[in-house]
Formats: C-alpha cells, sequence, structure tokens
C-alpha cells in the first residue's frame, strides 16, 4: 500500500478525554510532531466540553463513523468495542489508526508494534505501508519487550518467566479514582490495616468498584477475566503479543499479572533463560545503549527501578540485574516503566513519528 504521511497531517484522538488520550495531547505539545490540525473525540458524555490544545480551546466532539473524513492519522484510546466499531470507517477514508485497545492485536494482518523492536514490522521490503491500521501492544508488553529486545538479539530467547505490578491508573481514570477512594475507605475501617488504632473516617465519597476488591492496602492477582486454562486474559496477552512481537510463536513464557495499590506505572519482575551464556557487565552496557531504557542499578545506594522515579518520564527503568540462580544461562531483572507513556500513547506517537521519518 503506497501511503504518504503528509508532512502537516491532521490529527484526531479518540478517547482525548480519558487517560491514555490526555497523555497524546500531552505529547503534541511536548514533541515537534508538525500537525495541522487536532479533533478531540469522545462519547456523546463529553461532546462540547473545552480542552486546551496548542494554546487554542477546542470543542470536543462525539466520535462517530463520519468523524474521519477530514483527518489524516487518528490515535484510537477508546476501548474495543470503540475500535471494532469505528476504525473501519477511519482506514476506509485513507486514515491512518494507532490503535491502543486489544481489539486487533492478534489480527495477523494488523502489524503488532513496538518501534525499539520491530518498525519494519509495519512495511513491506519496497517501504510501502502494510496496514492503515497498526496496533500498540497490552502496557505491560511493551515496556517488557523494550527490555528483551537487545537480549533477545545478542543471546536469544528461550523462556521468559514474568510477574508483573500494575498501577491502578492502567484501568484509565476510573482506576485512579477507585484506588484514591478506597484508600480514604480503608483509613476510615481502622481494623483492615492497624486494627482499629486509628479512625479516619470523616468525609469520604462515593465511587464505582473497579477491581473487584479493595485496592488500598491490598494488591489483586487478577486483571481481566480467567480463561480456561487458569490464566488471565492480560496474561494470555503478555504471552501472545510477545511472541508476535518478536516472531517467535515457540517462545516459553510464563507471566502472573498483579494489580498494586499504585497510581501509575508498571513494574515487572523478569526472570529469562537465553540460548548463549550471558556476561552480567556486557549485558549492563547492551542496556545501557539501548534505545528506550535507562538503567538504575546501584542495589548499595538503594537505587533500582520504581513507580516513583519512573511515573511521568520516557524510558523504561532496569536495574536489580544479577544471573540466574536456576538457569545456566540467564538473567533476573526488575523494571519500571510508565504504562499510560510507553506502554500506551508515546508508543502510539513513536509509531507515527518513525513513519513520518521515513525509518
Ligand atoms: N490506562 C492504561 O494504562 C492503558 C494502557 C494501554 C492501553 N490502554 C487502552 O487505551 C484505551 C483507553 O484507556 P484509558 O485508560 O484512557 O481509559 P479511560 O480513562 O476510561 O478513557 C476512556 C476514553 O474513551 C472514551 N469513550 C468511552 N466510551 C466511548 C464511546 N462509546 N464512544 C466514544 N468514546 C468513548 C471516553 O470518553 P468519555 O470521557 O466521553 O467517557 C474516554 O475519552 C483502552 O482501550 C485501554 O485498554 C490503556
Amino acid at each position: 500500500m503506497s501511503y504518504h504521511l503528509p508532512k502537516e497531517p491532521r490529527y484526531a484522538v479518540a478517547g482525548a478525554t480519558g487517560a491514555v488520550g490526555r497523555e497524546f495531547l500531552a505529547l503534541f505539545e511536548e514533541r515537534a510532531l508538525p500537525c495541522a490540525s487536532m479533533k478531540l473525540l469522545a462519547s456523546s458524555r463529553s461532546a462540547g466540553k473545552g480542552m486546551r490544545f496548542r494554546g487554542a480551546e477546542l470543542t470536543v466532539e462525539e466520535l462517530t463513523e463520519d468523524s474521519f473524513a477530514d483527518v489524516d492519522v487518528a490515535f484510537f484510546s477508546c476501548g474495543g468495542d470503540q475500535s471494532r466499531r469505528f476504525a473501519e470507517a477511519a482506514t476506509s477514508r485513507g486514515c491512518l489508526v494507532v490503535d491502543n485497545s486489544s481489539a486487533f492485536r492478534m489480527d495477523p494482518q494488523v502489524p503488532l508494534i513496538v518501534p525499539e523492536v520491530n518498525a519494519r514490522d509495519m512495511v513491506h521490503e519496497d517501504g510501502s505501508l502494510r496496514s492503515l491500521l497498526i496496533a500498540n501492544p497490552n502496557c505491560s508488553t511493551i515496556i517488557l519487550c523494550v527490555a528483551l529486545a537487545p537480549i533477545q538479539e545478542t543471546y536469544g530467547l528461550e523462556r521468559v518467566l514474568v510477574s508483573t505490578y500494575q498501577a491502578a491508573s492502567g484501568t484509565g481514570e476510573k482506576g485512579m479514582r477507585a484506588l484514591i477512594h478506597d484508600s480514604r475507605e480503608a483509613l476510615a475501617q481502622p481494623q483492615i490495616h492497624d486494627r482499629g488504632l486509628l479512625d479516619f473516617s470523616e468525609g469520604l465519597d462515593e465511587c464505582a468498584p473497579v477491581f473487584g476488591h479493595p485496592l488500598a492496602f491490598n494488591l489483586i492477582p487478577q486483571i481481566d477475566v480467567f480463561g480456561q486454562d487458569g490464566r488471565t486474559r492480560e496474561e494470555q496477552k503478555m504471552v501472545q503479543e510477545t511472541r508476535k512481537i518478536f516472531a517467535l510463536p515457540d517462545l516459553l513464557m510464563e507471566a502472573t499479572c498483579v494489580r498494586v495499590p499504585v497510581l501509575r506505572s508498571h513494574a515487572e519482575s523478569v526472570s529469562i533463560e537465553t540460548s548463549r551464556a550471558v556476561d552480567l557487565a556486557e549485558v549492563q552496557c547492551l542496556l545501557a545503549s539501548s534505545p528506550g531504557l535507562q538503567i538504575v542499578d546501584d542495589p548499595g545506594e538503594r537505587r533500582y527501578p520504581m513507580p516513583s522515579l519512573s511515573s511521568g518520564i520516557d524510558p523504561v527503568l532496569v536495574g536489580r540485574l544479577r544471573l540466574s540462580g536456576v538457569f545456566s544461562r540467564g538473567l533476573s531483572f526488575f523494571l519500571s516503566g510508565d504504562q499510560l507513556l510507553k506502554g500506551a500513547a508515546l508508543n502510539g506517537f513513536q509509531i507515527v513519528e518513525t513513519l513520518a521519518r521515513g525509518s
């Protein structure tokens, strides 16, 4: 498909009022991507609302099939149902869609892209675009793959074992609200955490349940629904998407995904078996010089990746690097990355930046 991004494309963000949508708009403020116009789309609930964009006040419009006639690139971050319903209305009008939902990620016709890893999968050998619909992987998958990519390239991956620690904002704005609400509620029920020594029971607001259990002072080893095999949908996504991104359909991998009472930034504990023996000093240098990563690894000084360090910044932080105590060739490490940025909006933005550079 011969497709050329216009020099100054007309953009839309579908889901502009949400947690990821707001990050897209912030990226346009911070990064020098040329933009002829911006259309803010959301549900009928938000239509008519004003939002600031590059010094102007824009009005949010309801997302409909007619939203894309004058749009060159649309970032979709409004849930899988809306993507399934409206993505084709956009692509059929020649609009490039970068979709943040899971609706099309495992479709063999749709490239699933982490630019640091597999940007080449967006284009044919002659440089033409493979598909006007490009999928952004799951947030936990993206930050994992950025760290795995240089290791796979240099040592080869045999097995990946990962446990995630996922922030409340992984479910959007409602997740952040629920965590704050649950925290205040829990403080008003002292028996939950301090056997009744304290009482903070004043002035709590109502809030719909989001996580199935209170998240404050707790953690929940369930993200999304369980499948027949005892794994959650989130865990299945991480495995299937990692295999697709690396084109390693037989990669042995197990994920355990856990929601933790952190507002923003996911973290992951990763153990891998490699095809070739790993030299620790070499792998540190390798990761330090790889795009999208920053090494934070000085345990003696209490320096390691944490959500408080990775929130609001672009790179994925990697640390606690050590040779595997289980595999004869392998490595364990800990990472933390802002799932609203590299795990969502920033990765989508970089997909378009990569196409705009023509590389
Ligand atoms: N949060 C994350 O860390 C993360 C990471 C990666 C991918 N994602 C994906 O990104 C998408 C958005 O997530 P989020 O966290 O930003 O959620 P969110 O904060 O709940 O925002 C949802 C957005 O979708 C819009 N929306 C909902 N129903 C709609 C409808 N029927 N028609 C048009 N717009 C509609 C909402 O508009 P209103 O304000 O009008 O309701 C809002 O702008 C989801 O597909 C999610 O899986 C999220």
